[in-house]
């Protein structure tokens, strides 16, 4: 035999040498929920590991994450009160702005990105204004631009849009350059499918649509193609980041992003990823260490530059 792949595959060292795929400290985005309070660090039963903070004690975990080398995080608000439109998202002392200011006045370096939607502050639960039990679209936008703003002036470095909506990123975009915010990012969830994947996420931020799904702005798992059309378009409406979401289920997706832009490609290893293993790993069932790693090198193996995660502490620590 001439070829004989076994050689290359001899010892760890060798195999370190020609490892194709790296997982970086410097590559992952830690969630965060923040709700009202002080001294608050609820448990989230459903995701092992994951609490719920308040302005004060976020700044403590940031400081955490820190000094374990990871520098960026993304906060998830639980408001004061919920209406119609989510107004509660885009005041000057809501909870999410009370946390980036927090986090900026405490590790100022730490660099802060905001989810932008309206379901985590609708009294519905849906990701736009409800008109005759329909998610409007074009006027959902002003809401969007406004939180994005009240982000921004809080010292957000990066806006998240992840509602769905059409036209949302421009939008944001130009409402951040007519208010002077020209160096504010936008990471958009470009690619977001109508996932179950999501449960515990809306457990934890308290977002479940009462109503219906969101299928009507949410992409349908069955598609690909969509997946370029999506990317393209929020790449031309000024995005600087393109996501694609759920990570683990839609390796493909993300190769498929990775190959047909030039922007940067984040992947978020969603809420459902995360429980369905720690739930194995409680029953025995799977190795916590083996398979966090795997499912994190395949996302990066699949093309993804930036990995959103509730496993950053655990990989940062064994990163060693
Ligand atoms: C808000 C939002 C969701 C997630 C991130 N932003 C939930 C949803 O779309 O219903 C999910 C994150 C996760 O599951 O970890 N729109």
């Amino acid at each position: 035999m001439l070829m004989r792949p076994r050689r290359l595959r001899k010892n760890q060292v060798i195999r370190d040498m020609v490892a194709e795929t790296t997982l970086k400290r410097e590559d992952l985005i830690q969630p965060l929920f923040v709700k009202p309070g002080k001294g608050v660090k609820d448990p989230i039963p459903s995701m092992p590991g994951i609490f719920h903070f308040s302005p004060d004690t976020l700044a403590q975990e940031a400081h955490e994450l820190w000094n374990l080398g990871i520098k960026a995080v993304i906060l998830f608000g639980l408001p004061e009160f919920k209406d119609e439109v989510g107004s509660s998202g885009s005041l000057q002392d809501g909870v999410v702005q009370r946390g980036i200011k927090s986090i900026k006045d405490n590790v100022p370096e730490m660099l802060v990105i905001t989810d932008v939607c309206l379901c985590e502050y609708t009294s519905h639960g849906h990701c736009g204004v409800v008109r005759e039990g329909r998610v409007l679209n074009d006027p959902t936008l002003e809401h969007l631009v406004k939180q994005a703003l009240s982000h921004a002036m809080a010292g957000a470095d990066v806006v998240a849009p992840s509602d769905m909506m059409d036209g949302r990123v421009r939008a944001i975009r130009e409402g951040l350059e007519q208010e002077g915010f020209q160096d504010v990012l936008i990471m958009s969830y470009a690619v977001k499918y109508a996932s179950g994947f999501y449960g515990p996420f809306r457990e934890a931020a308290d977002s479940a649509p009462q109503f219906g799904d969101r299928s009507s702005y949410q992409m349908d798992p069955r598609n690909w193609r969509e997946a370029i059309k999506e990317a393209k378009l929020d790449e031309e409406e000024g995005a600087d980041i393109l996501m694609v979401k759920p990570a683990f289920g839609y390796l493909d997706v993300v190769r498929l992003v990775r190959d047909n832009t030039n922007l940067p490609v984040a992947a978020y290893n969603v809420s459902g990823e995360y429980s369905m293993l720690k739930a194995a790993v409680q029953l025995g069932w799977l190795d916590e260490k083996r398979c966090m790693l795997e499912m994190l090198y395949s996302i990066k193996r699949a093309g993804a530059d930036l990995i959103l995660t509730y496993f950053c502490k655990e990989v940062a620590t064994l990163l060693g």
